[in-house]
């Protein structure tokens, strides 16, 4: 592959996020040769670190390309360090810079301002940030306004995995590159959504994390939100013209409210999974590992038609899915569409066929289509964005209207919860979302 010349930057190479995800990542699309030829990674970390403490199997090949260096990541004169030290390694002017935030979210602020303050916030430098982004709407205003200081919105690349997974990124050509879908695409049709990402791990040690941070600040702010509005905003003339997408998502988004608030007590559903209190080490954690809500959007093209988001941890299964139920009119059956994000990546349609024999019966049998089936190797979502960033292809990014969208539309939540905790439910480990729910009551 050709290309500018490329430093990766990674602040907290040593962490959990990196070793699971980012580095693995990294040899993958390296070995695919999806990596410019002059391409470096700096490894930053609070401890001096060498290869073998970071690399192993998979991840060996990259030794040969890194570097290391061992900083205080809130001390100004260690970036005047770094910056000595890059100007070594960028010899080429026309060299990118890709600072990579595998950091906890409280760090990101204060290394944002150093970076900014040390002058390494010029041309050719990008930020890889993680969620989340901010904990409320005031806090996000507040991260989005600090970064403008010392970055131009188009450096900065902030990474939601579920909008660069290989079935999310097909939604938008899947509705609208088949001309069946795009005739249907409205309330006129559908009936009702439910997005659900069901997960079947707990905590994996972030307890600390979890317990200031709760479902609907780490899965629906982000994750679920963004595959709401991929699947909301309107078609593209050109599906496979990505390059608007974030506008595409922003004004899908910018159209979703949570009902009012007197209706939020019906509407929204909290839980936490029995032994959550004793793993976070809180007797009185009001922290949900649950929610299910309901959203309507003001587009003309959707309005009425009931929007529902559900995520929760330690239940039966990991399963995310979009699900479109269609209506039924007065002369045929209501029919079914599932994206499937993962696992089993697929896209799946009940149809209503007659049910062979002498009497005249309907049954609903399934027509699906299995990415595994029919390609060898789906990339991970992190490939996707490392790949991205490097080619300065924004479309799958999160702007700053978008973060700051997403939480216009949860502040009330928000704000109710804060108010009252008494509508916390538990359910046991194990259980499946449908049941948490006490099958029928919020979710249809
Ligand atoms: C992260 C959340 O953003 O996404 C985690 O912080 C969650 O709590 C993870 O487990 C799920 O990602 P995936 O790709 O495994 O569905």
């Amino acid at each position: 592959m050709h290309g500018q010349p490329t430093v990766l930057v990674i602040f907290g190479i040593s962490g959990d996020l990196s070793h699971r995800f980012l580095l693995p990542a990294l040899a993958e699309i390296k070995k695919a040769g999806q990596i410019p030829p002059d391409f470096k990674v700096l490894g930053i970390s609070r401890r001096q670190l060498k290869p073998n403490d970071i690399y192993s199997g998979e991840t060996k090949d990259l030794a040969g390309i890194t570097e290391f260096i061992q900083m205080d990541f809130t001390n100004s004169a260690d970036y005047l360090k770094l910056k000595k030290h890059l100007k070594k390694l960028t010899g080429a002017k026309d060299a990118q810079l890709i600072f990579y935030f595998a950091v906890p979210p409280d760090a990101t602020p204060a290394i944002i301002s150093q970076l900014g303050k040390a002058r390494l916030n010029g041309r050719g430098v990008k930020l890889l940030l993680e969620k989340p982004f901010g904990t409320d709407l005031a806090s996000a205003k507040q991260l989005v306004e600090q970064t403008a200081r010392c970055f131009k919105e188009d450096q900065v690349y902030r990474i939601d995995h579920y909008v660069a997974k290989e079935v999310s990124q097909n939604i938008s050509i899947f509705l609208g590159s088949n001309v069946l879908f795009r005739k249907i695409w409205d309330k006129e049709f559908i009936d009702y959504i439910e997005i659900v990402a069901a997960e079947s791990i707990g905590l994996e040690g972030r307890g600390n994390f979890y317990e200031k941070t709760g479902a609907l600040r780490d899965i629906i702010q982000s994750h679920l939100l963004q595959l709401a509005a991929l699947t909301l905003m309107e078609p593209c003339p050109d599906p496979f013209d990505f390059s608007d997408l974030p506008q595409r998502r922003f004004a899908a988004m910018q159209s979703l409210s949570a009902p009012p608030a007197a209706k939020l007590p019906a509407t929204v559903f909290r839980a936490q999974y029995k032994g959550y209190r004793g793993e976070v080490g809180n007797s009185k954690s009001v922290t949900e590992t649950f929610v299910a809500l309901q959203l309507h959007s003001k587009a003309p093209r959707w309005s009425g038609v009931p929007i529902y988001l559900a995520t929760g941890k330690k239940l039966d299964q990991k399963l995310t899915q979009i699900r479109i139920n269609f209506k039924k009119t007065s002369a045929s059956q209501p029919n079914t569409l599932i994206i499937r994000i993962q696992p089993r990546e697929g896209i799946e349609l009940d149809l209503w066929v007659k049910k062979p024999g002498y009497d005249k019966e309907l049954q609903q049998k399934t027509l699906s289509f299995s990415f595994a089936q029919n390609f060898d190797h789906l990339p991970n979502a992190y490939e996707q964005v490392l790949v991205d960033a490097i080619r300065s292809d924004k479309s799958l990014f999160t702007s700053n209207h978008e973060v700051l969208a997403s939480w216009k539309i949860l502040q009330p939540i928000l704000d109710y919860w804060q108010k009252d905790s008494g509508d916390l439910q538990f359910y046991k480990p194990g259980e499946s979302a449908a049941k948490v729910l006490g099958e029928e009551e919020v979710w249809k």
